[in-house]
């Protein structure tokens, strides 16, 4: 399971022998789902080289706070809004100094200073250095502040002496940065996702399309994404902006649609099919823009597309698999046999004749259908409804896992 998936760390690096144990850090964090970036002072950089940091962690490291080109690309404060957490690893004892007394001298203080996340510090020196009572005191006013000191630990250590002051293993620091971040009810799941319209072509300017908005998928990209999946959302043309954390992959016609879920499909643990998916496309897609032709009407010969639910729901390793019935009569009988005929897990029922709740409302009235039973969830936000089914479908894998042992 990846327990840092959608997590945003910022990794300082500062001027202690073990800076080389980051470079490890980094690739660890990584391994759980983190996205890294790395910030070092200039005493780190004598011991590691930023562009090892920069290969392992695909961005560039930031190292001055007075440089105006890297300041307009992401500055001190961006970076500061930009992490979920701040690691200093290893922490010297300089910077815990530095950090107690509160100095913005250097880029790594002046983004702790800026900073509203939560701060961990992993120090690391000569046994002698630790045991100063300058040291442990400034230890002792960080504890207080609400920083997490991740303990060194005992043995020889690189000078040759024997004593305590070597940074916490790698392994060990990435148990205590998941462990600062709550459990999320989807962690470590991957979530695919589709939502908004197809296009499918008439000729180069004309398409058949629906008045789907999108705006549910990707409210429940969000919502998966919040509870700790790893989320691919695979769009329609819509208008809306890519959601943050998710992977977005935009595709226009239904064929394109399926390819592009059948890509990220294997392994994936849930699907969630939200878009209104054109059932038929015109047989032939003219190559030309056609021409008005007399007074005469001229006839589109429409073939039906692939059912993309019922592709992933037959599936050998299928995910869990959940439909939306977007219906304008008896709603929840159609979804019903939807949900019979495709074998699905869980669908929604979506009243769309109804103007408050349809395809571009902010709003939405659904029930929920599972083998279980159903559940109807009443007028309500996109985004709520969103959360609300989310964890509908984080409680039935339990009880799936739970039953299937
Ligand atoms: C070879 C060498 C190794 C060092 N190792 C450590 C260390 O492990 N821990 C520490 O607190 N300081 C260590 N120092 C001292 C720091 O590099 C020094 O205090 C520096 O100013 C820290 O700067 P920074 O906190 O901005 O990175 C070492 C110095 C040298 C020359």
């Amino acid at each position: 399971m990846t327990r840092l998936t959608n997590k945003r760390v910022l990794l300082g690096i500062t001027g202690g022998i073990a800076a080389y144990k980051s470079a490890e850090l980094v690739r660890r964090l990584q391994d759980e789902g983190a996205d890294v970036r790395v910030t070092m002072t200039q005493a780190a950089q004598a011991f590691i080289t930023p562009l090892t940091l920069q290969a392992l962690s695909n961005h560039p490291v930031h190292l001055d706070l007075l440089d105006a080109e890297t300041e307009s690309v992401m500055g001190h404060i961006e970076l500061a809004r930009w992490a979920d957490v701040i690691i200093v690893a290893p922490a010297t004892a300089d910077f815990l100094a530095r950090l107690v007394a509160g100095h913005g001298d250097d880029l790594l203080t002046t983004i702790c200073l800026a900073a509203e996340c939560p701060i961990a510090v992993a120090p690391a020196m000569n046994q002698a250095m630790w045991g100063k009572v300058s040291t442990q005191q400034n230890l002792t006013t960080l504890r207080d502040r609400g920083i997490s000191i991740f303990e060194p630990g005992d043995g020889l250590q690189a000078c040759g002496e024997t004593g305590t002051g070597r940074l916490m293993d790698v392994p060990l620091i990435v148990d205590a940065v998941s462990g600062l971040f709550k459990t999320g009810s989807l962690a470590g799941r991957h979530v695919v996702i589709t939502a908004g319209p197809t296009r499918e072509a008439i000729d180069p300017v004309r398409y058949i399309s629906n008045h789907s908005s999108g705006k549910q998928g990707y409210a429940l990209a969000t919502a998966a994404a919040e509870a700790g999946a790893r989320v691919t959302l695979v769009s329609g043309p819509t208008a809306l902006p890519p959601p943050d954390r998710v992977t977005l992959v935009r595709v226009e016609s239904a064929r394109a649609m399926l390819d592009a879920v059948m890509n990220v499909i294997d392994g994936a643990d849930i699907f969630i099919g939200v878009a209104a998916v054109a059932d038929y496309r015109p047989a032939t897609t003219e190559s030309q823009k056609i021409k008005k032709q007399g007074d005469g009407s001229i006839t589109l010969q429409l073939i039906q597309n692939p059912d993309i639910l019922r592709t992933v729901a037959t599936l050998k390793d299928r995910p869990f698999t959940v439909g939306f019935a977007a219906e304008t009569e008896q709603v929840i009988d159609n979804a019903r046999k939807k949900f019979e005929a495709k074998k699905l897990d869980m669908i929604i029922a979506n009243d769309v004749s109804n103007q408050e709740i349809g395809f571009n409302s902010d709003d939405n009235e659904t029930t929920v259908i599972t083998r279980a039973g159903e559940e109807t969830l009443t007028l309500m936000s996109k985004a709520t409804l969103a959360r609300r089914i989310i964890e509908l479908i984080a409680d039935q894998l339990v009880t799936e896992s739970q039953t299937h042992g």
